[in-house]
């Protein structure tokens, strides 16, 4: 399913030779368009046809107007159920054009080529797509899963610094889940950029791609890929709604400590190996003040959270370095104290 491309993009090319399509659609961000698909285009060798249709770049355009733009450009080329697009971004690219791709003639061919480290490692992976609606991530979308993932690590070259740490954080959750050998990895790295992290991507992407075969409809296994996400998304929402958007890899890195720190007051995990796990997670994600937002308002945003069942905050919390375990009912009283231990950190 996941392929590392070699300099030419051989795999690339012989895929697409398999697969013969009618045309080739490439889905690209201003950014993307601008540092990425010059190397794609200078490299693809096939006689079929191809477009490239260009979006703005950000989450704002995650939308059902660019969906339905997408569609209509879609019947402007003709794309039949033998076209197959080429999803050239981040996630907000993979996530919108795999909705558009998978709804558009009950679904055309799609294959993602993540751009920035958190597309390569977690959001090209896994089949979720979606568009944000009403001011709520991801409200619609399907599971379709693409005809394959190529990675190309040199694209990470020119992704801002910010981003690329933003992917870290869900390479560190990978490590902390399933896997203490890879967390022991990324912490032994001195600082990040691209020729430190790309070693450890594939084992990142092989680690969600495991998880996701196991459980594709996140019935159990998968909803452990949410540890630090259940307070991560509320802070995230908060600081987006005052104005002060941070990367969801900051927010994740914050979710990542309070939720270790839960798993201890849970007693799922010793003092001493939650202390080891967030003064690291601290080395990589500075702290950030969040004292301006109350615990009750954090703790309704939780409550809303689509993932969760029958009013329920289900966490996933930890067991050890390596080991998670989902479906974890808390007190409110734990989750308030979680808070509080993050509130009561100093930079
Ligand atoms: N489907 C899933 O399972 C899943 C999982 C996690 C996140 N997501 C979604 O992913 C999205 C976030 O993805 P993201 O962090 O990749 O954001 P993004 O797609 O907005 O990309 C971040 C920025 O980097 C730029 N960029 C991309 N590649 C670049 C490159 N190689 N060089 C320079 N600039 C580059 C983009 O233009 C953009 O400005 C969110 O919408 C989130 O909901 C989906």
């Amino acid at each position: 399913m996941i392929s590392i491309l070699d300099q030419n993009f051989s795999q690339l090319n012989e895929f697409l030779n398999e697969l013969q399509p009618s045309q080739i659609l490439i889905l690209v961000d201003e950014n993307t368009h601008e540092y990425c698909l010059p190397k794609l285009l200078g490299n693809l060798v096939t006689d079929v046809s191809f477009e490239i249709i260009e979006i703005e770049a950000g989450e704002a355009l995650k939308t059902i107007e660019t969906a339905t733009h997408l569609w209509e450009i879609f019947a402007e080329f003709a794309a039949d159920r033998k076209s197959v697009l080429l999803n050239v971004g981040g996630g907000v690219i993979t996530d919108l054009g795999g909705f558009a791709a998978s709804t558009y003639k009950r679904g055309i061919s799609f294959i993602n080529i993540p751009t920035t480290l958190l597309g390569m490692c977690d959001a090209s992976i896994g089949g979720k797509t979606g568009i944000d609606h009403l001011f709520l991530k991801n409200i619609v979308g399907t599971f379709a899963t693409p005809e394959k993932i190529f990675v190309f690590p040199d694209f990470l070259q020119t992704l801002p610094f910010a981003e690329l740490r933003s992917g870290f954080a869900e390479m560190l959750k990978h490590g902390l889940i399933a896997d203490e050998k890879h967390w022991n990895d990324l912490i032994a790295l001195e600082n990040l950029t691209p020729e430190n992290i790309a070693p450890f991507l594939e084992t990142s992407m092989l680690i969600k791609q495991n998880v996701v075969e196991k459980d594709f409809k996140e019935q159990n296994i998968r909803k452990t890929l949410n540890f630090g996400h259940t307070i991560g998304h509320a802070v995230e929402s908060l600081f987006l709604q005052k104005g002060k958007p941070i990367t969801h890899g900051e927010a994740v890195a914050l979710g990542m400590i309070c939720e270790t720190h839960l798993s201890f007051l849970e007693n799922l995990i010793r003092e001493k190996t939650a202390i080891i796990i967030v003064n690291n997670i601290l080395r990589f994600f500075p702290y950030l003040p969040i004292t301006e937002f109350s615990t009750d308002e954090m703790i309704t945003l939780m409550k809303n959270d689509k993932k969760n069942e029958a009013g329920n905050i289900n966490f996933s919390l930890l067991v050890g370095i390596g080991e998670c375990k989902f479906d974890c009912l808390v007190s409110a009283r734990n989750i308030t104290y979680a808070l509080h231990y993050y509130q009561n950190l100093t930079a």
